[in-house]
């Protein structure tokens, strides 16, 4: 089947142009001038579907290579499925997921990224991909993780918080960064001190401090920036490239930014909520309120400049891109469990829906451009984790995976609004975009147009990914 979606404007990393785009089965096959004809070749007229986008934008999907779904997690699970949480993906524009694949403690590494698999397969309404976190560095894990490239599998995630659940130590850091180093494949960091986080955590509830707030009090800023630090040391010694995931301290960037300047293969990520909601917010949230917003890293304080920070280190790319960290937990029996003590309220925020018009409500109010958006939501994310070429790119041969955005459009967040992640509440409730998705295609196919979802269960493909391109 050949599709044409033509009068757009094609916006790619590099620039925009008024562009047809041409689809042939389930990639693209050419980007002509608009009316131009292919050697001579009337294309409008030997297509079967033409899609008009006039006055619309024409944008690679939206890579989120941040996304955490049915994560085991303080007794728990995080709510969206593979199911339900990639076809809300697919409502707002994102057309590839990078998940992680979970090793516990105690399980064997090819053991945790065959569950994931299970979850996964056939249940998805878009492409998806995995990261494998270790959750135990060990002799075993270590021969594993060399195994793991050819499993499509290029980057693995550590942490440094989460004591005696996923936490690794310094030794276990530095033996698993030099497999990294070894083999190419991307060290991806959770840098908060988890040790140090803990006793202050405790030190609040003894105090009687134990509302939602208190949780970022606990999840002190210069703990993110002593971890990023520590694992910037690790990377600059054993030569492993570093990938430090949900950035939200300002002084963080600055470490990150500092390790760059000095030629390091040191990159970060930053999520919606670091932009837009802030530790005042939720200070001022009723009751138990502000559970929605418990995530970690934690909301940093506006009033110490983190916000600004953060749409600044995007503009500067000290930061290079945006993932959600999609890890969803309904209020009701969920977050719920940590009523009377922050420390049990499952950690995360559902934001794989909202990501792309999040972001393009920066373009808007002036914080970065309209192909910064494209690049640090799509190209960027496929760049950095080897799906480029079939992924976050309008370009022939690359799948057509392509979103068309409606500046014109409005899109009203929440929970009677647009939602269709699988949680009771929005932690973007009320946020209001002055864009709209208007159509996504996923390999040609369209999945939803006019706030229609057309899509089905078992769309969606494992994709094996290569080494990061950002590595030579
Ligand atoms: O709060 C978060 N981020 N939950 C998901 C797990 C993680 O650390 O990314
Ligand atoms: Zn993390
Ligand atoms: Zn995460
Ligand atoms: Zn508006």
């Amino acid at each position: 089947m050949k599709t044409l979606i033509t009068n757009g404007t094609v916006v790619t990393s590099t620039g925009r142009s008024r562009a047809d785009v041409l689809i042939d089965g389930d990639t693209i096959a050419a980007v002509l001038a608009p009316g131009s004809s292919l050697l001579g070749f009337d294309v409008a007229g030997n297509v079967d579907v033409v899609i008009d986008a006039a006055g619309k934008y024409v944008i690679p999907g939206g890579v989120d290579a941040h996304t955490h779904m049915e994560l085991p997690f303080g007794g728990t699970a995080a709510s969206d499925t593979f199911e339900t949480g990639t076809r809300a993906a697919a409502w707002g524009g994102t057309t590839t997921i990078i998940d992680f694949a979970v090793q516990t403690y105690g399980q064997r590494v090819l053991d945790g990224l065959a569950s994931w698999h299970q979850k996964a397969a056939g249940n998805c309404a878009i492409d998806y991909a995995f990261h494998q976190i270790i959750g135990d560095v060990n002799d075993d894990s270590l021969a594993a993780m060399r195994t793991l490239p050819d499993e499509g599998i290029s980057s693995f995630k550590l942490f440094m918080a989460y004591p005696g659940v996923f936490m690794s130590d310094d030794a276990q850091i530095l033996r698993a960064m030099q497999v990294s180093a070894d083999t190419g494949m991307m060290t991806m960091m959770h840098a908060e001190n988890g040790p140090v986080i803990d006793v202050l955590a405790q030190q609040l509830i003894d105090k009687g401090n134990t509302s939602p707030f208190y949780h970022g009090v606990a999840r002190a800023w210069q703990m993110e920036e002593e971890a990023t630090h520590r694992a910037i040391m690790l990377s600059h010694l054993t030569g492993a490239p570093l990938y430090v995931v949900h950035v939200s301290a300002k002084q963080a960037v600055q470490q990150l930014a500092w390790a760059r300047d000095n030629g390091q293969n040191v990159f970060g990520e930053t999520c919606p909520q670091y932009l837009y909601l802030s530790l005042e917010e939720q200070l001022g949230a009723p009751g138990f309120e502000g559970a929605k917003w418990v995530c970690s890293t934690p909301l940093r304080s506006r009033e110490e400049g983190h916000q600004h920070a953060m749409w600044q280190s995007l503009r500067t790319n000290d930061i290079q891109m945006v993932s959600t960290d999609h890890c969803p937990f309904c209020m009701k029996d969920q977050k719920e469990l940590g009523l009377g003590d922050f420390r049990k309220i499952p950690n995360g925020i559902g934001s794989v829906e909202h990501r792309m018009d999040l972001l393009y409500q920066g373009v808007v109010d002036g914080q970065i451009s309209l192909e910064r958006w494209v690049e640090i939501t799509a190209t960027t994310p496929a760049r950095m984790f080897g799906l480029y070429g079939k992924k976050g790119v309008i370009q022939p041969g690359a799948d057509a995976d392509i979103v068309i955005y409606d500046p014109n459009g409005h899109t009203s967040i929440g929970l009677e609004k647009t939602h269709h992640m699988n949680m009771d509440h929005s932690a973007w409730e009320g946020f209001e975009i002055d864009g709209h998705v208007d159509t996504v295609l996923s390999r040609g196919k369209v999945i939803v147009d006019d706030n229609q979802y057309l899509g089905a269960k078992g769309d969606g493909r494992f994709v094996k990914r290569s080494l990061s391109q950002y590595l030579i």
